[in-house]
């Protein structure tokens, strides 16, 4: 598979430049971690120079609507109201909002309050209240290339254990982006994510986990936040995926709400946090470019 080009071939990446001024080293680089039997990046995970500059104004986007929603967002308003908030700033800004209708999910954007986990679906019947926490998770398409990010919201007075919990999930980004190396294993990311959450007495959820984004909303590789240092697939420069803990403050177990299908719980109803970025490996280590 690899090193099969010629030096003056045209690179695999779609560069337009030749293969040996482009992906030639880095082919090599592989093949050697290969041999040391890691797991490599297929081609399909790398991006080149173009589809990033597609990736990064989409992320405009989509950082633009979740400015507007941090704007707007307050106590007394429906989740529904989120709904609208993203789906008319979205089109607004020329984008297309990527949850609507994907694999069936009915809304524009996921709210998720207090113990839903992840993907919470707007409601007319969700009234945010004091001391709630919320995550809004927001998902764009901009000329044919997505992008993904979430943040938390707290409502009015919550209770400081549940504020740690917010704090505590947004530190773990930092903790797990500490890792986003060129030519290391991406579990090192989840690795450290989940020392660093156990060791704040909180846990992490093992079933859900980032995923590649860029040219379609879910791409490998799948990435986990309970995974083992050194495993899992080398993170090589052109890689996008994205780092979106689910840290539960009680018991990491989960379930699914079996009326619409989507929406996830903590078992034991206790609050849930999340934060999503989505990064690039570099040369040199990482860009984040949805915050
Ligand atoms: N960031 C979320 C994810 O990657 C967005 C899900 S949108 C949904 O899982 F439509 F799938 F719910
Ligand atoms: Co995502």
């Amino acid at each position: 598979m690899f090193n099969k080009l010629k030096n003056d071939a045209p690179c695999w990446c779609k560069s337009g430049k030749s293969y040996g001024e482009c992906h030639k080293e880095f082919d090599a680089k592989l093949g050697e971690l290969r041999k040391r039997k890691y797991r490599i990046p297929s081609h399909k995970m790398i991006k080149n120079e173009e589809q990033l500059r597609g990736m990064k104004e989409s992320s405009k986007l989509n950082i633009a609507i979740l400015d507007y929603v941090a704007e707007n967002i307050h106590e007394g308003m429906t989740t529904e109201e989120i709904n609208t908030l993203v789906h008319t700033k979205t089109l607004e800004l020329g984008g297309i909002p990527a949850p609507l209708n994907y694999e069936g999910f009915p809304k524009s954007v996921c709210t998720s309050i207090d113990s839903q986990v992840c993907h919470g679906i707007p409601s007319t019947e969700d009234i945010l209240e004091d001391g709630d926490i919320i995550n809004v998770d927001v998902s764009t398409i901009y000329k044919g290339y997505y992008s993904d990010s979430s943040r938390m919201f707290m409502i009015g007075n919550v209770h400081p254990e549940v504020k740690r919990l917010v704090e505590v999930t947004k530190k773990a980004i930092e903790v797990g982006l500490e890792q986003v190396k060129p030519w290391k294993p991406i579990g090192n990311v989840g690795a450290a994510i989940n020392e660093y959450v156990q060791k704040e007495g909180f846990s992490v959820v093992r079933e859900i986990g980032g995923h590649g984004v860029g040219i379609e909303f879910h791409e490998d590789p799948y990435v986990s936040y309970v995974s083992d240092w050194n495993t899992g697939v080398i993170m090589a420069p052109g890689m996008a995926f994205t780092i979106e803990p689910m840290v539960n403050m009680g018991s990491a177990d989960i379930f699914i709400d079996e009326d619409n299908g989507w929406t996830v719980y903590t078992d034991d109803n206790m609050p849930s946090a999340q934060w999503e970025v989505t990064v690039v490996v570099t040369e040199d280590g990482y860009e984040v470019i949805t915050w």
